[in-house]
């Protein structure tokens, strides 16, 4: 039975039916755990519940999980399951629940290459106490699970080095920001994301974007796990469905100021965004940034998600995210010049470029590279980008 974790989503089979319902209920988020779990379950401690109110901004957007409407042609909907069951069961797990966990796996077994969020573990384990328990104390199951999702054939290479690298590198950011006198920062699609919590300075402002039932979620989490001491240092957490709601419209009236220079991190994002929404979004950062504001995104192939080249674990992950309806469907030329020119008709300036090789030997120098069997997840790229 091939389950996988994704690199960028699910834990979940690499295939399913699309006649599948998608059950939204806590349960079914914690029972997406990629192996055997301990039972009898307990129920989890925060679930999403129902969709919240969004910013004050913006307009209502339905609860995640409700049907989305369909991209053009998402990538990796097709394809039958002989798991419709498996599928059913972790199709509402959201991806960010799925980046949480991977983030934590290193970590956990103290490995080298493992990222700096030490606040990841604690919000894994309130968001998912079955998955939590059954990693902690099941035997061997953080093994089963690097085995299960990394194996060559079915799984995604490089899947939990990929995460590893990418939060390194987006602490990066935020810390060369910081240290570079920026003191505002917006995290767009910040679904766990720690790094106001891990980062932040004082009289340095973080604005958190997400879905409003994602924002609402954390919110819940972080109270009641204390991660914020000082209530001046509280993120301001924006609820919006960024393809739907302008990024202006969502940050109006929530005490952002385009006058100073902004870091925007948009991280694990753009590869969903459908139709022109990406292009929107770059426009309004570009619109929204002062001089010298800078973003650092990461974003995905073109050429992985038009199926050439060979991207070892691509189809497994589309897969598995169109599983959950969180389809890729956005990517932009793996080179330079595409990546550049997308960027200046927003008006903003490409400063870094960096390719999977790229960043294995910035952020895990450690790792060899191999074409064949990629330490991190082949088919993401990143970019910075400067508003002159
Ligand atoms: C793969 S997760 C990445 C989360 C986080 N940045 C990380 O790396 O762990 C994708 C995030 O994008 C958010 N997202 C997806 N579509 C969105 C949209 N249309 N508007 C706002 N947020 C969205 C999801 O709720 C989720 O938190």
């Amino acid at each position: 039975m091939a389950q996988t974790l994704t690199a960028e989503g699910a834990l979940g089979p690499a295939a399913a039916p699309a006649s599948a319902a998608a059950p939204p209920s806590a349960p079914v988020a914690e029972a997406a755990a990629s192996a055997p779990s301990p039972s009898p379950a307990p129920a989890p401690a925060a679930a999403p519940a129902a969709a919240i109110a969004p910013s004050p901004a913006a307009a209502p957007v339905p609860a995640k999980g409700a049907p989305a409407p369909a991209p053009a042609s998402p990538v990796g909907s097709g394809g039958s399951s002989r798991l419709g069951l498996l599928r059913a069961v972790t199709r509402g797990t959201p991806t960010n629940y799925d980046m949480l966990v991977l983030r934590t796996l290193n970590r956990d077994q103290a490995l080298p290459n493992a990222n700096g969020d030490h606040l990841a573990a604690a919000l894994r384990d309130e968001l998912m106490p079955l998955r939590s328990w059954w990693l902690k104390h099941w035997p061997g199951s953080k093994a089963n699970m690097r085995r299960t999702l990394e194996n060559p054939f079915w799984g995604v290479p490089g899947a939990i080095n990929f995460i590893d690298a990418r939060t390194k590198w987006f602490d990066e950011a935020v810390t060369q920001a910081l240290d570079g006198g920026i003191k505002q920062v917006v995290v767009v699609a910040a679904g766990y994301d720690t790094r106001a919590y891990r980062l932040g300075r004082p009289g340095v402002r973080f604005f958190e974007v997400d879905l409003p039932i994602a924002s609402e979620t954390k919110q819940r989490l972080v109270d009641k796990l204390g991660f914020v001491k000082d209530q001046a240092a509280r993120p301001t957490y924006v609820g919006a469905d960024l393809a739907r709601v302008p990024l202006a419209q969502a940050l109006a009236g929530t005490g952002f100021d385009p006058a100073a220079p902004t870091l925007w991190t948009v991280e694990g994002l753009v590869y969903y965004l459908p139709g022109d929404a990406p292009h929107a979004l770059y426009a309004a950062i570009s619109a929204l940034s002062a001089p010298g504001s800078r973003v650092w995104f990461d974003f995905m192939s073109e050429e992985a998600l038009a199926g050439r080249g060979s991207f070892p674990g691509f189809k497994t992950t589309a897969k598995s995210v169109a599983n959950k309806d969180e389809p890729f469907v956005w990517g932009l030329p793996p080179c330079r010049e595409g990546v550049a020119g997308f960027l200046a008709g927003s008006g903003l300036e490409l400063g870094d470029f960096l390719t999977p090789k790229d960043m294995v030997g910035r952020m895990l120098p450690h790792l060899p590279w191999s074409d064949r069997r990629p330490p991190i997840a082949s088919f993401y790229l990143y970019a910075t980008a400067r508003k002159p």
